[in-house]
Parts: C-alpha cells; sequence; structure tokens
C-alpha cells in the first residue's frame, strides 16, 4: 500500500511524511531526492541544467540508488552517497529546473515505481498522487499560505546553518513554485481524488493525526 502527500515547498511535507512513516512503520520515500540527485550530477558535470539535450545525454550513464535505514532515505550516484549535498542551495534551484526536462521525469518513474512494489510505503513529492502512483488508495495535498511557507522554509535554513534573507527565501520558494505549477509535463496539481490538508495553522503532529484518522477509516 502506497499513501501519497504532494504538495508545493515549505509546507511542511518532508516532516510529515517522515512522522507518518515512523508511526505506521512504512518505508519513507523521499522522490524530491531523486530529482535533486540528478541536479546534483548534471551541475558536477557542468552542464546546464536548462540544456534539455545535454541533461538527456547524462541519464544513460547515471545510476542511482537508494538505501533506506530506520526512516531515513540515502542516495547513492555512480556509487558515491550524495544524500549530504543535496540540499545545497545551488542543488535546490537546478533541481527545479531539471525536474521540468520530460526525459528526467521519464527515466525516474520506474525507479520510484520500483520502491512502491515493495508496499507499505509513504512517498512524497510532486506528482505522486497524479503519476506515479494515480492508483494509490490515500492521497493527500498539502497546502499553506505563502507566508507561512516562506517562515517555515526560512527557519529550516537558519537551523541548518544556511541563512539568507527572508526575501531571498520568498523569491526562491515563489519562483519554485511558479516552475513546479506551470511546467507542461506532470505539473504540481492535487490529484482527482486527493484529500487537502490546509497546514498553516497546524503543527506536523496535527497534519499527521488527520492523516492516521484518513487511513484508519478508510475514508
Ligand atoms: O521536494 P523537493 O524540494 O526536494 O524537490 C526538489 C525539486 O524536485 C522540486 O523543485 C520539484 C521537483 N520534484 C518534482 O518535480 N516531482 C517530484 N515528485 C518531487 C520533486
Amino acid at each position: 500500500m502506497v499513501i501519497a502527500i504532494d504538495g508545493p515547498a515549505g509546507v511542511g511535507k518532508s516532516t510529515v511524511a517522515k512522522l507518518l512513516a515512523a508511526r505506521l512503520g512504512y518505508l519513507y520515500l523521499d522522490t524530491g531526492a531523486l530529482y535533486r540527485a540528478i541536479a546534483w550530477k548534471t551541475l558536477q558535470s557542468r552542464i546546464r541544467p536548462s540544456d534539455h539535450e545535454q541533461v538527456a545525454t547524462l541519464l544513460p550513464a547515471t545510476s542511482i540508488h537508494m538505501q533506506f535505514h530506520h526512516g531515513t532515505m540515502q542516495v547513492l550516484v555512480d556509487g558515491i552517497d550524495v544524500t549530504g549535498e543535496l540540499r545545497a542551495p545551488e542543488v535546490t534551484a537546478a533541481a527545479s529546473v531539471v525536474s521540468a526536462i520530460p526525459a528526467v521525469r521519464e527515466w525516474l518513474l520506474p525507479l520510484q515505481r520500483q520502491i512502491g512494489q515493495r508496499g507499505s510505503v509513504v512517498a512524497e513529492g510532486r506528482d505522486i498522487g497524479t503519476k506515479v502512483f494515480p492508483a494509490a488508495p490515500f492521497k493527500f495535498f498539502l497546502e499553506a499560505d505563502s507566508d507561512v511557507r516562506v517562515a517555515r522554509r526560512h527557519h529550516e535554513l537558519v537551523a541548518a546553518g544556511r541563512s539568507g534573507t527572508v526575501e531571498a527565501t520568498s523569491r526562491d520558494l515563489s519562483d519554485r513554485d511558479q516552475r513546479d505549477r506551470t511546467r507542461s509535463i506532470d505539473p504540481l496539481v492535487p490529484a482527482g481524488d486527493a484529500r487537502l490538508i490546509d497546514t498553516s495553522a497546524l503543527s506536523p503532529d496535527q497534519v499527521v493525526e488527520q492523516m492516521i484518522a484518513a487511513v484508519s477509516t478508510g475514508s
């Protein structure tokens, strides 16, 4: 069984998905990390992330492996553990750009579905309920006011020792959102059968409680 969690950046998806996976004893699949892994390799290879053709030529020569330990997911690109580098600001920006390339999305699809076949997975991303696991029995789409998302993301960056201005964080989030929502392939939209949760005024635990209630009543 797959539980799909989608939504824009800064909405609390990762926190909630990890908590939910831990509560249910499910695997936590962070699909954004896969787009970040392609972005990492693109930057390493000195290719512009917006160069569709060059990025596409990288793919057949790339191997991505995921390792799951105690609710965390590690990503190996060509045998190198790059997990610690995937949240660097330049990788974040490049991930948003390469994720609009159809060849990248197609290449990552079977990788994500293979993990889903293991069963008992909480998968988090942008197109999980619409494209990766359209038959998932439980789909959640998280939203939050944009100022709340900016404040959360800024807080996270400061906690990670990567502080910038609130204005820069706000610009970054709205640029990414715009790209994710308007790309021609698999844009960020709620699946027709997704349950919408506005997390603006909720703690992560409160969101998880709502999800558990939905899953346990089968609604
Ligand atoms: O969730 P994240 O911030 O780690 O995602 C990084 C980028 O990858 C984000 O800008 C959008 C893209 N992404 C996607 O297009 N589809 C997914 N299922 C997950 C992430």
